[in-house]
């Protein structure tokens, strides 16, 4: 075993070890617990239970300190090769597809405020009701999910539906831990997006929406003040939000041993 593995394995376990004493764990406490083991792994839950309770902690290790636009959590909700648009960038819909219009639009720069043309967007969301395509009933295959590409001058630009919250599965492992410990199961309205472009770290975020219930108790921890966006009016019903992303450089071996 490695050494970053045994260490890494060894605090893990101690830090459950603490938790048993300080909180007197009896024997019935740890049968119900491998039980939940087991239930979260036949369910297929442990994705899920990883997206909503760990990944928030591992994405600010790992890039809370970065330069550029703050990330969070990617969720277990992205599926990958959704098509690139054409213009006019539009996410695929319904005809019928309920919610708020808006246009989503912004510029893809690097640190020192140059525009990042050709920088690629792969956007996802929840419709109105806060189902994703692809894992919930309703949304048809490809519903709000595509890829637009930024112009010369980094700007971007997509047109869809504000995004409703929703809450992860309530009839799951998942779910049952996060009754049984009196936690809200919801997450704030947001809409995913992963930027990237050639010579770049990509960038995995949210941007969420400042008039959403659950703000301030996501069930999966990942709103950061700086992801919040204000949708403003722009006449006939619809709605613009704007956000720049800014995208640090890739690490060289030479920035890497210079620890930045
Ligand atoms: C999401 O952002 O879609 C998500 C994140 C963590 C758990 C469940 C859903
Ligand atoms: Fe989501």
């Amino acid at each position: 075993m490695s050494d970053r593995a045994n260490q890494l394995i060894s605090d893990l376990l101690r830090r459950i070890h603490e938790a048993i004493v300080d909180n007197d764990v009896t024997y019935e406490d740890y049968q119900t617990a491998k039980q939940w083991f087991i239930d979260v792994g036949e369910a297929g839950e442990w994705p899920l239970f990883g997206d909503v309770y760990i990944e928030h902690a591992v994405e600010e290790q790992a890039f809370g300190r970065r330069a550029g636009s703050q990330g969070t959590i990617l969720g277990p909700f992205h599926l990958p090769d959704a098509p690139i648009l054409e213009t006019p960038y539009q996410l695929p819909h319904r005809p019928d597809e309920q919610g708020d219009r808006t246009l989503l639009t912004g510029q893809v720069l690097d640190v020192e405020g140059n525009p990042l043309h050709g920088a690629k967007l792969d956007v996802w969301q929840a419709d109105a009701d806060g189902r994703y395509s692809g894992f919930m009933p309703g949304p048809p295959e490809g519903n709000l999910r595509g890829q637009v590409l930024a112009r010369e001058d980094g700007r971007y630009e997509v047109r869809t539906v504000i995004p409703g919250p929703y809450t992860i599965p309530l009839d799951g492992p998942t779910g049952r831990v996060t009754a049984a410990a009196g936690w809200s199961p919801w997450r704030p309205a947001h809409i995913h997006l992963f930027v990237s472009a050639d010579g770049f770290e990509p960038l995995i975020t949210q941007l969420f929406i400042d008039s959403s219930d659950y703000l301030h108790d996501d069930v999966a921890s990942a709103v950061k003040d700086e992801l919040i966006v204000h949708p403003e009016p722009a006449g006939d019903g619809e709605y613009v939000i704007s956000y720049d992303f800014v995208l640090a450089p890739v690490k060289t071996p030479a920035t890497l041993s210079r620890g930045d």
